[in-house]
Protein backbone atom coordinates (compact mmCIF):
# COMPACT_ATOMS: atom_id res chain seq x y z
CA UNK A 1 0.00 0.00 0.00
CA UNK A 2 1.25 3.41 -0.55
CA UNK A 3 -1.89 5.42 0.37
CA UNK A 4 -3.42 5.13 3.44
CA UNK A 5 -6.73 6.25 2.91
CA UNK A 6 -8.80 4.44 5.66
CA UNK A 7 -8.82 1.74 8.02
CA UNK A 8 -11.10 -0.58 6.84
CA UNK A 9 -9.06 -2.65 4.90
CA UNK A 10 -6.06 -2.58 7.05
CA UNK A 11 -4.76 -6.29 8.46
CA UNK A 12 -3.37 -6.87 11.90
CA UNK A 13 -0.06 -7.02 10.38
CA UNK A 14 0.01 -3.48 9.47
CA UNK A 15 -1.80 -2.22 12.66
CA UNK A 16 1.11 -4.05 14.88
CA UNK A 17 4.13 -2.31 11.98
CA UNK A 18 2.57 1.43 12.83
CA UNK A 19 2.83 0.62 16.40
CA UNK A 20 6.10 -0.97 17.03
CA UNK A 21 7.60 1.71 14.86
CA UNK A 22 5.38 4.71 16.18
CA UNK A 23 7.12 3.03 19.89
CA UNK A 24 11.09 3.46 18.57
CA UNK A 25 9.81 7.07 17.32
CA UNK A 26 8.92 7.76 20.74
CA UNK A 27 12.39 6.59 22.01
CA UNK A 28 14.04 8.80 19.32
CA UNK A 29 11.48 12.19 20.39
CA UNK A 30 12.58 11.50 23.67
CA UNK A 31 16.16 12.27 22.83
CA UNK A 32 17.67 15.66 22.72
CA UNK A 33 18.22 15.46 19.48
CA UNK A 34 14.91 14.35 18.38
CA UNK A 35 15.08 14.01 14.49
CA UNK A 36 16.69 11.39 12.40
CA UNK A 37 17.83 12.06 8.44
CA UNK A 38 15.22 9.11 7.43
CA UNK A 39 12.89 11.26 4.42
CA UNK A 40 15.81 13.93 3.69
CA UNK A 41 15.31 15.40 0.51
CA UNK A 42 11.41 14.38 0.39
CA UNK A 43 8.87 16.70 0.14
CA UNK A 44 5.51 16.58 2.70
CA UNK A 45 3.01 18.86 1.71
CA UNK A 46 0.09 19.49 4.21
CA UNK A 47 -3.25 20.39 1.92
CA UNK A 48 -5.87 21.38 4.18
CA UNK A 49 -9.27 22.26 3.18
CA UNK A 50 -10.76 22.40 6.35
CA UNK A 51 -9.59 23.92 9.62
CA UNK A 52 -7.44 21.70 11.63
CA UNK A 53 -4.78 22.40 14.92
CA UNK A 54 -3.36 19.30 16.23
CA UNK A 55 -3.19 17.23 12.63
CA UNK A 56 -2.19 19.93 10.47
CA UNK A 57 1.02 20.56 13.34
CA UNK A 58 1.77 17.18 14.14
CA UNK A 59 1.97 16.37 10.48
CA UNK A 60 4.45 19.33 10.22
CA UNK A 61 6.35 18.04 13.20
CA UNK A 62 6.55 14.52 11.98
CA UNK A 63 8.20 15.30 8.49
CA UNK A 64 10.33 17.97 10.51
CA UNK A 65 11.47 14.96 12.44
CA UNK A 66 12.44 13.26 9.89
CA UNK A 67 14.25 15.86 8.34
CA UNK A 68 11.51 16.17 4.73
CA UNK A 69 10.97 19.46 3.48
CA UNK A 70 7.61 20.78 4.29
CA UNK A 71 4.77 22.64 2.72
CA UNK A 72 1.54 23.63 4.53
CA UNK A 73 -1.34 24.94 2.17
CA UNK A 74 -4.86 25.98 3.54
CA UNK A 75 -7.72 26.88 1.43
CA UNK A 76 -8.88 29.95 2.38
CA UNK A 77 -5.26 31.63 1.92
CA UNK A 78 -4.62 30.15 -1.58
CA UNK A 79 -5.57 30.23 -5.52
CA UNK A 80 -8.82 28.09 -4.84
CA UNK A 81 -10.26 31.67 -3.75
CA UNK A 82 -9.96 32.54 -7.18
CA UNK A 83 -11.61 29.18 -8.73
CA UNK A 84 -8.53 26.54 -8.87
CA UNK A 85 -9.49 23.24 -8.78
CA UNK A 86 -8.84 20.60 -5.93
CA UNK A 87 -7.33 17.93 -8.51
CA UNK A 88 -5.51 21.50 -10.28
CA UNK A 89 -3.71 22.44 -6.60
CA UNK A 90 -2.98 18.86 -6.05
CA UNK A 91 -0.96 19.07 -9.06
CA UNK A 92 0.50 22.00 -8.55
CA UNK A 93 1.92 20.50 -5.45
CA UNK A 94 3.19 17.27 -7.31
CA UNK A 95 4.83 19.54 -9.88
CA UNK A 96 7.09 21.11 -7.31
CA UNK A 97 8.30 17.71 -6.16
CA UNK A 98 5.98 16.99 -3.82
CA UNK A 99 6.42 13.13 -2.56
CA UNK A 100 3.80 12.61 0.22
CA UNK A 101 0.43 14.65 0.31
CA UNK A 102 -1.16 14.83 3.73
CA UNK A 103 -4.98 16.03 2.92
CA UNK A 104 -8.07 17.28 4.78
CA UNK A 105 -11.31 17.75 3.38
CA UNK A 106 -15.47 18.52 5.15
CA UNK A 107 -16.01 15.79 2.36
CA UNK A 108 -15.82 12.42 2.37
CA UNK A 109 -13.80 11.00 -0.94
CA UNK A 110 -11.40 13.50 -1.53
CA UNK A 111 -7.96 11.82 -0.72
CA UNK A 112 -9.48 9.02 -2.43
CA UNK A 113 -10.07 11.18 -5.64
CA UNK A 114 -6.75 12.90 -5.37
CA UNK A 115 -4.91 9.46 -4.46
CA UNK A 116 -6.85 7.89 -7.64
CA UNK A 117 -5.40 10.98 -9.91
CA UNK A 118 -1.91 10.35 -8.87
CA UNK A 119 -2.31 6.42 -9.72
CA UNK A 120 -4.01 7.28 -12.85
CA UNK A 121 -1.08 9.86 -13.87
CA UNK A 122 1.31 6.84 -12.74
CA UNK A 123 2.49 9.33 -10.35
CA UNK A 124 4.71 7.44 -6.98
CA UNK A 125 3.12 9.77 -4.95
CA UNK A 126 1.23 8.52 -1.56
CA UNK A 127 -2.03 10.01 -0.35
CA UNK A 128 -2.32 10.49 3.47
CA UNK A 129 -5.99 10.99 4.74
CA UNK A 130 -6.52 13.59 7.61
CA UNK A 131 -9.68 13.78 7.84
CA UNK A 132 -12.57 13.74 5.21
CA UNK A 133 -15.80 14.61 5.91
CA UNK A 134 -17.93 12.15 8.03
CA UNK A 135 -16.22 9.34 6.98
CA UNK A 136 -12.86 8.25 8.31
CA UNK A 137 -9.52 9.75 10.12
CA UNK A 138 -6.74 7.02 9.86
CA UNK A 139 -4.19 8.51 11.79
CA UNK A 140 -6.34 9.50 14.70
CA UNK A 141 -7.31 6.03 14.78
CA UNK A 142 -4.27 4.59 14.81
CA UNK A 143 -2.88 7.34 17.70
CA UNK A 144 -5.64 6.65 20.08
CA UNK A 145 -4.64 2.33 19.26
CA UNK A 146 -0.98 3.35 20.09
CA UNK A 147 -2.18 5.65 23.03
CA UNK A 148 -3.89 3.04 24.81
CA UNK A 149 -2.10 -0.09 23.76
CA UNK A 150 1.22 2.16 25.39
CA UNK A 151 -0.34 2.11 28.23
CA UNK A 152 -0.54 -1.18 28.69
CA UNK A 153 2.89 -2.37 27.16
CA UNK A 154 5.22 0.82 26.73
CA UNK A 155 7.91 -1.06 24.96
CA UNK A 156 5.90 -2.93 22.89
CA UNK A 157 2.61 -1.93 21.93
CA UNK A 158 0.40 -4.28 20.25
CA UNK A 159 -3.02 -4.97 18.85
CA UNK A 160 -3.28 -8.39 20.95
CA UNK A 161 -2.58 -6.36 24.18
CA UNK A 162 -7.04 -5.21 23.75
CA UNK A 163 -8.34 -8.15 23.45
CA UNK A 164 -10.41 -8.76 26.42
CA UNK A 165 -10.62 -4.65 27.23
CA UNK A 166 -14.44 -3.24 26.97
CA UNK A 167 -13.78 0.79 25.44
CA UNK A 168 -16.72 3.25 24.77
CA UNK A 169 -17.12 5.09 22.79
CA UNK A 170 -19.82 8.21 23.43
CA UNK A 171 -21.12 10.69 21.79
CA UNK A 172 -21.84 12.46 18.24
CA UNK A 173 -21.05 9.17 16.48
CA UNK A 174 -23.78 10.02 13.21
CA UNK A 175 -20.67 13.43 12.48
CA UNK A 176 -17.53 11.46 14.09
CA UNK A 177 -14.80 10.04 11.37
CA UNK A 178 -12.81 9.39 14.27
CA UNK A 179 -15.44 7.28 15.21
CA UNK A 180 -15.58 5.54 12.44
CA UNK A 181 -11.89 4.60 11.66
CA UNK A 182 -11.39 3.42 15.60
CA UNK A 183 -14.25 1.14 14.86
CA UNK A 184 -12.37 -0.29 12.56
CA UNK A 185 -8.65 -0.22 14.51
CA UNK A 186 -10.39 -0.86 18.01
CA UNK A 187 -12.83 -4.01 16.66
CA UNK A 188 -9.83 -5.50 14.75
CA UNK A 189 -8.12 -5.75 18.29
CA UNK A 190 -10.42 -8.07 20.00
CA UNK A 191 -11.46 -5.47 22.24
CA UNK A 192 -15.73 -5.06 22.69
CA UNK A 193 -16.74 -1.55 21.26
CA UNK A 194 -19.72 0.08 22.96
CA UNK A 195 -20.93 2.57 21.08
CA UNK A 196 -23.38 5.18 23.15
CA UNK A 197 -25.48 7.96 21.46
CA UNK A 198 -28.50 9.52 21.44
CA UNK A 199 -30.86 7.71 18.16
CA UNK A 200 -30.35 11.02 16.35
CA UNK A 201 -26.75 10.85 16.73
CA UNK A 202 -26.45 7.89 15.35
CA UNK A 203 -25.91 6.33 11.95
CA UNK A 204 -29.79 5.42 10.48
CA UNK A 205 -27.78 1.80 10.41
CA UNK A 206 -26.55 1.72 13.55
CA UNK A 207 -29.77 2.89 15.23
CA UNK A 208 -31.65 0.09 13.80
CA UNK A 209 -29.57 -2.41 15.61
CA UNK A 210 -30.82 -0.95 18.60
CA UNK A 211 -32.66 -3.29 20.92
CA UNK A 212 -34.45 -1.21 23.76
CA UNK A 213 -31.30 0.36 24.59
CA UNK A 214 -29.62 -3.40 25.21
CA UNK A 215 -26.58 -4.34 23.42
CA UNK A 216 -26.85 -6.10 20.39
CA UNK A 217 -23.55 -7.87 18.47
CA UNK A 218 -23.53 -6.67 14.64
CA UNK A 219 -21.76 -9.44 13.26
CA UNK A 220 -19.96 -12.57 14.75
CA UNK A 221 -16.31 -11.26 14.18
CA UNK A 222 -16.23 -7.85 15.39
CA UNK A 223 -17.48 -7.42 18.75
CA UNK A 224 -19.59 -3.97 18.22
CA UNK A 225 -22.63 -3.27 20.09
CA UNK A 226 -24.74 0.00 19.93
CA UNK A 227 -26.57 1.54 22.82
CA UNK A 228 -28.83 5.01 23.30
CA UNK A 229 -28.36 4.89 27.18
CA UNK A 230 -24.80 5.60 28.93
CA UNK A 231 -24.85 3.60 31.69
CA UNK A 232 -24.82 -0.18 29.84
CA UNK A 233 -21.51 1.40 27.42
CA UNK A 234 -19.84 2.29 30.34
CA UNK A 235 -20.09 -0.70 32.66
CA UNK A 236 -17.18 -2.29 33.32
CA UNK A 237 -15.48 -0.16 30.89
CA UNK A 238 -11.82 0.01 30.69
CA UNK A 239 -11.04 3.17 28.38
CA UNK A 240 -14.14 5.33 27.39
CA UNK A 241 -13.58 8.14 24.43
CA UNK A 242 -15.95 10.75 23.99
CA UNK A 243 -16.46 12.64 21.04
CA UNK A 244 -17.07 16.29 20.11
CA UNK A 245 -20.97 17.28 19.62
CA UNK A 246 -20.16 18.87 15.77
CA UNK A 247 -22.84 21.34 16.17
CA UNK A 248 -21.66 23.28 12.84
CA UNK A 249 -22.23 19.69 10.92
CA UNK A 250 -25.97 20.04 12.91
CA UNK A 251 -29.05 21.10 11.23
CA UNK A 252 -30.99 22.92 13.88
CA UNK A 253 -33.91 19.70 14.36
CA UNK A 254 -30.18 17.56 15.44
CA UNK A 255 -28.69 20.12 17.71
CA UNK A 256 -29.59 18.91 21.50
CA UNK A 257 -29.75 21.21 24.35
CA UNK A 258 -26.49 21.35 25.69
CA UNK A 259 -27.22 20.89 29.22
CA UNK A 260 -29.55 17.91 28.66
CA UNK A 261 -26.97 16.05 26.42
CA UNK A 262 -24.23 17.28 29.34
CA UNK A 263 -26.45 15.28 32.18
CA UNK A 264 -27.17 12.08 29.50
CA UNK A 265 -24.30 11.77 27.90
CA UNK A 266 -21.63 14.30 29.11
CA UNK A 267 -18.90 12.22 30.98
CA UNK A 268 -17.94 12.95 34.39
CA UNK A 269 -16.50 11.63 37.13
CA UNK A 270 -19.36 10.76 38.95
CA UNK A 271 -20.67 8.61 35.49
CA UNK A 272 -16.80 6.85 35.76
CA UNK A 273 -18.14 4.72 38.90
CA UNK A 274 -19.91 2.49 36.02
CA UNK A 275 -16.59 1.88 35.16
CA UNK A 276 -13.73 -0.16 36.04
CA UNK A 277 -11.64 1.67 38.84
CA UNK A 278 -8.78 2.71 36.56
CA UNK A 279 -10.57 3.74 33.46
CA UNK A 280 -9.27 5.82 31.55
CA UNK A 281 -10.96 9.13 29.42
CA UNK A 282 -9.97 9.91 25.64
CA UNK A 283 -11.03 12.47 23.32
CA UNK A 284 -9.53 13.37 19.80
CA UNK A 285 -10.07 17.26 20.23
CA UNK A 286 -11.14 19.88 19.80
CA UNK A 287 -13.53 19.76 23.07
CA UNK A 288 -16.78 21.36 23.56
CA UNK A 289 -15.41 21.51 27.69
CA UNK A 290 -18.51 20.58 29.78
CA UNK A 291 -20.91 19.23 27.21
CA UNK A 292 -19.52 15.75 26.13
CA UNK A 293 -17.22 15.89 29.20
CA UNK A 294 -16.76 18.20 32.27
CA UNK A 295 -14.14 20.30 32.47
CA UNK A 296 -12.75 19.35 35.59
CA UNK A 297 -11.93 15.48 34.20
CA UNK A 298 -10.51 16.86 30.97
CA UNK A 299 -7.35 18.27 33.45
CA UNK A 300 -7.65 15.25 35.81
CA UNK A 301 -3.92 13.40 34.54
CA UNK A 302 -5.55 10.37 37.05
CA UNK A 303 -8.04 9.46 34.49
CA UNK A 304 -7.44 11.64 31.06
CA UNK A 305 -5.68 10.83 28.06
CA UNK A 306 -6.38 13.89 26.08
CA UNK A 307 -2.69 15.19 26.15
CA UNK A 308 -0.94 11.88 25.92
CA UNK A 309 -3.14 11.33 22.60
CA UNK A 310 -1.39 14.78 21.23
CA UNK A 311 1.80 13.52 22.21
CA UNK A 312 1.25 10.02 20.76
CA UNK A 313 0.20 11.90 17.29
CA UNK A 314 3.74 12.84 16.42
CA UNK A 315 4.92 9.74 16.81
CA UNK A 316 2.49 7.75 15.14
CA UNK A 317 2.08 9.97 12.02
CA UNK A 318 6.50 9.89 11.99
CA UNK A 319 6.03 6.31 11.74
CA UNK A 320 2.97 6.55 9.07
CA UNK A 321 5.66 9.06 6.82
CA UNK A 322 8.36 6.85 7.45
CA UNK A 323 6.55 3.53 6.72
CA UNK A 324 4.90 5.24 3.42
CA UNK A 325 7.87 7.60 3.03
CA UNK A 326 11.09 4.90 2.87
CA UNK A 327 8.58 2.53 0.74
CA UNK A 328 7.80 -0.26 2.82
CA UNK A 329 4.87 -1.75 3.28
CA UNK A 330 2.44 -0.69 5.96
N1 LIG B 1 -8.42 15.48 16.35
C1 LIG B 1 -8.30 16.35 15.33
O1 LIG B 1 -8.42 15.99 14.16
O2 LIG B 1 -8.03 17.63 15.72
P1 LIG B 1 -7.79 18.85 14.72
O3 LIG B 1 -9.09 19.13 14.03
O4 LIG B 1 -7.33 19.98 15.59
O5 LIG B 1 -6.75 18.42 13.73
Amino acid sequence: RHHILSLADFTPVEYDAVLQTAASFREVLSRRTKKVPTLQGQVVANLFFEPSTRTRSSFELAAKRLSADTLNFTSATSSMTKGETILDTAKTYLAMGCDIMVIRHTSAGVPNAVALEMDRLGERVSVLNAGDGQHEHPSQGLLDLFTICSLIDPLQPRLELLKDKKIAIVGDILHSRVARSNIWSLTASGAEVHLAAPPTLLPKLFAEYINDGEASGLDGRRKLFIHWHLEPALRDADFVMTLRLQKERMTAHLLPSLREYHQMFGITRSKLKWCKPNVKVLHPGPVNRGVEISSDLMDDPEFSLIQTQVTSGVAVRMALLYLIGSGKAV
